[in-house]
C-alpha cells in the first residue's frame, strides 16, 4: 500500500492508502474522494478523473500516452500538470503522491 493525497478545491486534504498496481482513479473512488468520478471506469473516454499533479511529482510520472493527451484537450481547467487519474498506475515510488482536484 502507498499513501496518496487528494487536495480538494477548498484546500482540504484527503489522504488515502491504495494498493500498488491500482490506478490513481481507483484510489479515489474506492475511498470516496469527492471530485474524482471515474464515469468510464478507467477507459480514458470521460475526463471525470481529471486532476492536477503537484509540481514536485510531475517528472516522476510516466508521460501521458496519446489517447490521454487527446482527451485532456477537452478537460475544463486544463493546465500543464493536468492528468487523467485513471491513466496513472500506482507504484512504490509514487508513495506520497499529491494531486489537486479541479473545482469543475
Ligand atoms: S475514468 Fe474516464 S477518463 Fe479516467
Amino acid at each position: 500500500m502507498i499513501n496518496v493525497v487528494f487536495v480538494q478545491p477548498d484546500g482540504r486534504r484527503d489522504e488515502v492508502q491504495a494498493p500498488v498496481g491500482d490506478s490513481l482513479m481507483d484510489a479515489a473512488v474506492d475511498n470516496g474522494v469527492a471530485g474524482i468520478i471515474g464515469q468510464c471506469g478507467g477507459g480514458c473516454t470521460c475526463c471525470t478523473c481529471h486532476c492536477w499533479v503537484d509540481a514536485s511529482w510531475v517528472e516522476k510520472l510516466a508521460k501521458p500516452h496519446r489517447d490521454e493527451e487527446d482527451l485532456l484537450a477537452y478537460a475544463i481547467g486544463l493546465e500543464d500538470n493536468s492528468r487523467l487519474a485513471c491513466q496513472i498506475r500506482l507504484s512504490e515510488d509514487l508513495d506520497g503522491l499529491v494531486v489537486t482536484i479541479p473545482s469543475e
